[in-house]
């Protein structure tokens, strides 16, 4: 008998959040971003690769004229769930000097990866800068964390898979956004 390469059922804790509440939350950030730039040209810069789902869906249903392009920075290293703060894989490569940047993640956690990719542009000097989560975790235990200027969802923190968002670079391909359990990490006893 062969292995079935099915995702197990056992890997997913359970859904937080389901494609129904991710479309409707999607469709409204892009309503509020185009009102936002209803009068400006914009160039979206997204954080590759978690963040390229929610990039997909959320470019269109944003109906403005637009420039998007991509960056890569990585904080997990393979069978990891806890960061070992941001390292760029793919560098910005436009010249963003005098534009109105909006920089897309996946999630904020520390908030390491957003600040490094903010004063990366803010270098660049563009003639305004936002950003756009579409998870927010909670972090009571931070004293201060920067803020984006669009977020989807606040969800709690624990580790999250699905819509793009990995560990060890599988599960970005569940439609939903769910915790992993520990058969996926190895951890269970
Ligand atoms: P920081 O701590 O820099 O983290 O705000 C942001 C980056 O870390 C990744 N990240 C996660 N990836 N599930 C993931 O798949 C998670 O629960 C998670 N938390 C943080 C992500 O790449 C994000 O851009």
């Amino acid at each position: 008998m062969t292995d079935s390469r099915f995702i197990p059922e056992t890997h997913l804790d359970r859904v937080l959040v389901d494609r129904d509440r991710i479309a409707a939350r999607v469709d409204e950030l892009g309503r509020q971003i185009a009102e936002t730039y209803r009068d400006q040209d914009l160039t979206i810069m997204a954080v590759l690769t978690g963040s390229m789902i929610f990039l997909a869906d959320l470019i269109r249903r944003i109906p403005l004229m637009m420039h998007i392009d991509v960056v890569s920075i990585s904080s997990y290293p393979g069978r990891s769930t806890t960061t070992r703060g941001p390292r760029w894989l793919l560098p910005i490569s436009t010249d963003l000097k005098d534009r109105n940047v909006l920089v897309i993640d996946d999630i904020l956690d520390s908030g390491l990866t957003l600040q490094a990719m903010l004063s990366a542009v803010r270098a660049m000097e563009p003639a305004s800068l936002r950003s756009c989560v579409l998870l927010r975790k909670e972090r009571p235990d931070l004293e201060t964390r920067f803020e984006p200027d669009f977020v989807g969802f606040d969800i709690p923190n624990e580790f999250v898979v699905g819509y793009g968002l990995d560990f060890d670079n599988l599960y970005r391909n569940v439609p939903e956004i769910c915790l992993l359990s520990e058969h996926a990490t190895g951890e269970q006893a």
